[in-house]
C-alpha cells in the first residue's frame, strides 16, 4: 500500500467530499438554464441575464455567485463572465461542448440510485423497482444519443487491434450485443467494407443506434435486432462477437451464461471483443474509478460490479475462449480484451 497516495483525512476533507453534490447541482442547473450560453458574447449583469433566461432575479444571483465560487465564472461584483476555457466546453454552440455528457454523468437516474446506496448495501443489490436492468430503461436511450468521449477512441482502438486479423478475410460477420449507440460495431464496419453487423439492444435504444449507423454510412450493412440479449435468438455464426460496457451489470454467473451464449455463435476461428471497466482488488486507492463504479452498480443493478481482469480471464477460459490480449488508452478507464474462440 502506498500511504503517501492517500490524502490526510480530517473534518474539512470529509466535508468537501460530502458537499460535492452541491457543485454537481450548481453545474447541472447552469447547464439546464443555458447560463453559459447567455454569457457567450461577454460579461453580463445578473438581472440582465435573469431577464434573458426568464428566471427569477434572486435565483439567478444565487446561482451566478455559486458558479463563481466553484471557479466557472469571474465577477467584479457587478458583472459576470466565463473564465477562460469555459466557453469551449460549456457553451452549447462550441464544437467541443461537453454539457450533454456532464448532464448524463449526473442524471437523475444515477442520483436516485446513489441516494439509496445504503439500502442497496444492506440488501446486496438495487432496491429500485426501475433500475439499470429494466427493459427499455430510458437512461440507456439518452446514453446512446450522447456517447461518452471515450467511446470513439476505444472503438478506434478496437478497429486498430483487429485490423491485421481482419485483413484478407473475405467475410466479417459481427454481432454486437447490448450495442447501445452501436458505435463499436459500426466503427469496425466503417473500416472494413466486407463487414456486416447485427446489433442487439432494446427497441428504444436501437432507434438511436439506427441514426448513428446512418450518420456513419453503414446502415445498409447493419441489422438491428430488438430484445433481451439473454434470450433473443442471436443468429450467426459470427466471425466477431462484441459485448461492450455491459457485463458489469451482472454477476460472474450471469456473465458466464452470456459468454457461453456468445461462444455458441462465434465461429471456431472467430474472436470476441469485450470492453469493460476492470477493477483491481489490491489497492482501490490507486485506481478509484472501477470501485466507485461498482458502488453505482450495487445501487443500480441486482448483482453487477466491475469485475477484475483476472476474473475476465477465468470467465473467458471457462466459456470457450483463449487468453485475451488486453489493451488500453492513457487516461481512459476502459480496457479492451480480445480473445480467440478455442
Ligand atoms: C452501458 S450501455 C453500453 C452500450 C454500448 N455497448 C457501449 O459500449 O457504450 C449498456 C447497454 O446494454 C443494454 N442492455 C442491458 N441489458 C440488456 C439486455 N438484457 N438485453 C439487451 N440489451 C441490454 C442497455 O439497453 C444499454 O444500451
Amino acid at each position: 500500500l502506498t500511504e503517501t497516495a492517500v490524502p490526510t483525512i480530517d473534518e474539512f476533507t470529509l466535508l468537501e467530499m460530502a458537499q460535492a453534490v452541491r457543485r454537481a447541482g450548481v453545474l447541472c442547473a447552469a447547464l439546464d438554464l443555458a447560463v453559459f450560453d447567455g454569457m457567450a458574447d461577454g460579461p453580463v449583469e445578473s438581472h440582465e441575464l435573469a431577464r434573458q433566461l426568464h428566471v427569477h432575479p434572486r435565483g439567478m444571483l444565487v446561482l451566478l455567485r455559486a458558479l463563481a465560487a466553484i471557479g466557472l465564472l469571474h465577477t467584479d461584483g457587478a458583472r459576470y463572465r466565463l473564465v477562460p476555457g469555459v466557453d469551449r466546453v460549456l457553451v452549447s454552440s462550441s464544437p467541443d461542448f461537453f454539457g450533454e455528457t456532464l448532464r448524463l454523468a449526473v442524471s437523475r437516474y444515477e442520483w436516485d440510485a446513489l441516494g439509496r446506496l445504503s439500502e442497496a448495501v444492506r440488501r446486496g443489490g438495487t432496491v429500485l423497482d426501475e433500475n439499470a436492468e429494466t427493459p427499455e430503461y430510458p437512461f440507456w436511450e439518452d446514453l446512446a444519443r450522447t456517447p461518452t468521449p471515450h467511446t470513439p477512441l476505444v472503438a478506434d482502438l478496437l478497429a486498430d487491434v483487429l485490423a491485421p486479423w481482419v485483413a484478407g478475410r473475405p467475410r466479417l460477420e459481427v454481432l454486437d450485443v447490448a450495442c447501445g449507440h452501436g458505435l463499436y460495431g459500426f466503427t469496425v464496419a466503417r473500416r472494413h467494407p466486407q463487414a456486416r453487423v447485427r446489433s442487439v439492444d432494446w427497441a428504444n435504444v436501437l432507434r438511436v443506434a439506427r441514426e448513428h449507423a446512418g450518420r456513419l454510412g453503414v446502415l445498409d450493412r447493419v441489422e438491428l435486432t430488438a430484445g433481451d440479449m439473454f434470450d433473443t435468438p442471436l443468429g450467426g455464426p459470427y466471425d466477431l462477437t462484441l459485448v461492450t460496457n455491459v457485463l458489469h451489470h451482472f454477476s460472474a454467473e450471469r456473465v458466464t451464461v452470456m459468454l457461453r451464449r456468445l461462444a455458441d455463435v462465434t465461429r471456431p476461428d472467430g474472436r470476441i471483443g469485450i470492453v469493460a471497466i476492470t477493477a483491481d482488488a489490491r489497492d482501490p486507492a490507486s485506481d478509484p474509478v472501477p470501485h466507485l463504479f461498482s458502488a453505482l452498480m450495487l445501487a443500480w443493478t441486482h448483482e453487477g460490479e466491475s469485475h477484475s481482469l483476472d476474473r475476465y480471464r477465468e470467465l473467458l477460459a471457462a466459456t470457450g475462449f483463449g487468453e485475451p490480449t488486453v489493451h488500453g488508452l492513457q487516461g481512459v478507464p476502459l480496457r479492451l480484451l480480445v480473445a480467440d474462440r478455442v
